[in-house]
């Protein structure tokens, strides 16, 4: 059984996380044990650790080579501990971000230069990539508007960025459609949570008809 790596992207208040979990107790039954579902920074305890350290609004001074640096850290310690040993034992993993969100955050949004945290990240993942990323594209003001309304209480460090720095996020992750359209898929994520699940679910099926049909 060969084993697939799916990641999932987007602007922050896309809805992701909440796209991920139905898309999880859509294909979990089926998929049982296969399905491993992860996420970024995070997913073994050493990453989990610094994403404690890039989140903490005590770090609000973090040098932004630093942030760029962790997250690359913290992928490596993923790739390394939870991506490798799944995809070699034949899983489906569903991460929530990757190496995308460092080109668009720290290359875009922090403007450290989309080429710059490439390479980086090309020392941290040693070129593991996933096969299929589905980008739920929201504009920025409306991914804003609904962080402001839906979690007041756990607006991390990065959401609370000016509204220039998530324009600059969503053009940089644009660009990566652009450059890599077979790998990325965008789906239109301001329309109805119900159609957003089933274009995601159109475009798993498109990638793989026996795991996802
Ligand atoms: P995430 O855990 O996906 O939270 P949310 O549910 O709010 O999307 O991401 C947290 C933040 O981390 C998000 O603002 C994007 C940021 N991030 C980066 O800036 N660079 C990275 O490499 C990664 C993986 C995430």
């Amino acid at each position: 059984m060969k084993g697939h790596f799916i990641s999932f992207e987007g602007p922050d208040g896309a809805g992701k996380t909440s796209v991920l979990k139905a898309l999880v107790d859509k294909f979990q039954p089926r998929l049982g044990q296969r399905l491993l579902v992860t996420r970024e920074p995070g997913g073994d305890p050493l990453s989990e650790q610094l994403r404690k350290l890039l989140f903490d609004d005590r770090n609000r001074g973090m040098d932004d080579r630093t942030e760029a640096l962790l997250f690359a850290a913290a992928r490596r310690q993923h790739v390394v501990s939870v991506l490798e040993p799944a995809l070699a034992a034949g899983k489906v993993v569903f991460s929530d971000r990757y190496v995308d969100s460092s080109v668009a955050y720290q290359g875009g949004g922090r403007q450290l230069g989309e080429q710059a945290v490439w390479d980086i990240n090309a020392f941290a993942t040693q070129g593991v990539m996933p096969e299929l990323t589905i980008y739920l594209d929201v504009p920025s003001e409306v991914g804003i508007q609904r962080i402001l309304q839906k979690r007041q209480n756990q607006v991390n460090r990065l959401d609370r960025e000016a509204l220039s720095f998530h324009h600059r996020v969503r053009k940089a992750y644009l660009r990566l459609l652009a450059q890599d359209p077979s790998r990325i898929q965008k789906i239109d994520a301001t329309q109805p949570f119900d159609k957003v699940i089933a274009d995601a679910g159109d475009v798993l099926r498109q990638f793989d008809p026996a795991i996802f049909g």
